[in-house]
């Protein structure tokens, strides 16, 4: 029986743009589904808009449009900036719909039938003037311990203290500047305590990062609080059923979106999957879920508790990364370090960003730089110095002297043979998502190609008649070794994978296929494949 796999992106809020922090982890995530696709495994990934809360409630507001109006035309956006960064999600979707609404009723009904939803009246800040509950990040004031100022409700950016928004002094409201007050109001918790030994025995067995399991282990040691899953109107969110006036917080049905969207998928036409196989608890398929390290206590603690709670099927694992910082710089509007996905993709190609990424992820939770400088140097040293031009210095020999066609013998089979060693490693290294460790080791055989190329010197041997076989054999071998060396990037430019694969006329580039030499065997003629990355298209506000 096939492999089957359910993957993940986190859903994107949908309250402003996509920018680059949030295509590292599409990026991470695409590269790996290549992989396991050209492995065999019939992979389902998908991700979507996170549409609900208050702070999308409150945009819209300001915009004089509904929330409903700005989550679609963000959407829109979303959507398009994902795609066109080669992304290949299967369907990106919205957890504002009936069918996620419907999966986040079931699971919320099972949670009460199981008696694990308390309620209780709890007191908190109250925006008189607008008539509304306040999130702690909506309120400011001087912080209890150390007294900086201007620092919100939950934690004080200067001495790190973390407490309640009702222990601020002189506290404000962000939205309208008046003091709060407090008022009670009746909330719905999870007791996610009952649901310590099901977390444990979940994270026992799944093959979690060990900096994310220690994390978790850590929060688990020292017990674990109720968790309030409630917010009172007016909030853009999911009623919560036999209330008039509570909604539930946005992280409850975000997570309960990955469904929703599988859902949503499973009923289009082009979909072959049977929905309730992903969702039971005792398939096979595994789910993956791909997150910035941000969100590991909702992936790790919150939601594999409701799975259980509710009978609902597993994550096999959550896969957290760290944070793209750019110069050295955290992203910020204010720095001019914040680049949006449209603003990169205006300028550069997707395949840029994908290969240099890849040359710094590994499998930790470890921030990672875009450094422009190394950026442009990488591409055009690795990407267009040894890997294209394998294929632009060899092709039109083939095409000049040999009518098109490669050579029935290989000059050099062993370079060959070394090259296609190295295919195990190098899928293992995708799988463990170090891509830094595969990307190196694509790029020590593009030396050795190069090298090989360079010692041959064919168009110093073309000038010579009795050494045009030789050039021809020679010629025929360094394609060869373009093809495979494609091959292993393809899950990192599959743009460039599919242009060489016309170029060098064949229909398939997978694990599999990497094996058959192309003997005898007619190419196209070479078109550029990639362009070298012009200094001039960087973000220019982005060199410090
Ligand atoms: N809506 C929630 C996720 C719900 S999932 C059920 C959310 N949204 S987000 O838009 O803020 O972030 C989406 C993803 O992008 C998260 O995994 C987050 O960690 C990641 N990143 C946001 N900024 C980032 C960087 N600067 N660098 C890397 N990843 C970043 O959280
Ligand atoms: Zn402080």
């Amino acid at each position: 029986m096939t492999e089957k796999a359910f993957i993940t992106t986190a859903l994107i809020y949908a309250n402003g743009p996509l920018h680059l922090g949030h295509i590292v982890e599409q990026i991470q995530a695409d590269i790996w589904v290549r992989n396991k696709k050209m492995q065999g495994v019939d992979c389902v990934f998908i991700s979507g808009d996170d549409a609900h809360g208050t702070p999308i409630m409150l945009n819209a507001a300001k915009q004089d449009i509904t929330p409903e109006e700005m989550v679609k035309a963000i959407y829109i956006e979303h959507k398009n900036d994902s795609k066109d960064f080669l992304i290949s999600y299967d369907y990106y979707g919205s957890t504002h719909n009936e069918t996620s609404q419907e999966i986040v009723y079931d699971i919320y009904a099972k949670l009460k039938q199981q008696g694990l939803i308390d309620s209780k009246n709890i007191l908190q800040a109250y925006d008189e003037t607008k008539g509304m509950f306040l999130p702690d990040r909506f309120i400011k004031g001087s912080c209890p311990k150390c007294g900086a100022k201007e620092q919100y409700g939950d934690n004080c950016e200067a001495c790190g203290a973390t407490y309640s928004p009702v222990d601020l002094i002189d506290p404000y409201s962000t939205l309208s500047n008046t003091k709060p007050t407090t008022k009670e109001s009746e909330h719905y918790f999870f007791k996610l305590g009952s649901m310590q030994t099901q977390i444990e025995s979940w994270l026992s067995s799944a093959p979690i990062q060990s900096a994310v399991g220690n994390k978790l282990q850590e929060w688990l040691n020292s017990s674990l609080r109720d968790w309030d899953i409630s917010r009172d109107a007016p909030y853009f969110g999911f009623k919560i059923p036999e209330t008039d006036n509570k909604y539930f917080y946005v992280w409850l049905d975000a997570p309960v979106g990955y469904f929703g969207i599988l859902k949503n998928y499973a009923d289009t036409a082009n979909a072959n999957i049977n929905f309730s196989e992903y969702i039971n608890p005792n398939s096979e398929i595994k789910m993956y879920h791909f997150i910035g390290k941000d969100i590991t206590y909702f992936h790790g603690l919150f939601w594999p508790a409701m799975l259980s709670a509710a009978e609902y099927k597993l994550p096999e694992s959550i896969y957290a990364h760290g944070f793209l910082t750019v110069n050295g710089k955290k992203m910020s509007k204010s720095k001019g370090t914040f680049i949006t996905a449209r603003e990169y993709l205006d300028k550069l190609s997707p395949e840029y960003l994908r290969y240099y990424l890849a040359t710094r992820l590994a499998d930790g939770v470890d921030d990672l730089d875009l450094n422009w400088d190394e950026f442009a140097t990488k591409i055009n040293s690795d990407l267009i110095g040894k890997v294209i031009n394998i294929a632009s210095r060899t092709s039109g020999f083939i095409h000049k002297k040999f009518n098109g066609k490669l050579a029935c013998e290989l000059d050099d089979k062993d370079i060959i043979a070394t090259m296609l060693k190295a295919k195990d490693t190098i899928i293992q290294h995708y799988a463990d998502r170090q891509y830094n460790l595969a990307t190196n080791k694509i790029m020590q055989l593009a030396d050795k190609a190069n090298q090989y190329i360079a010692n041959k010197e064919p168009w110093k041997q073309i000038k010579d008649p009795k050494m045009h076989e030789q050039v021809h054999q020679v010629c025929t071998t360094s394609l060869n070794m373009f093809k495979i060396i494609i091959t292993y990037l393809a899950p990192i430019l599959p743009e460039t994978a599919k242009n060489s694969m016309s170029f060098l006329n064949i229909n398939i580039l997978d694990w599999q296929e990497i094996d058959n030499i192309l003997l005898d065997h007619e190419i196209k003629p070479y078109k550029h494949l990639l362009a070298r990355v012009d200094q001039k298209d960087i973000p220019a506000n982005n060199i410090s």
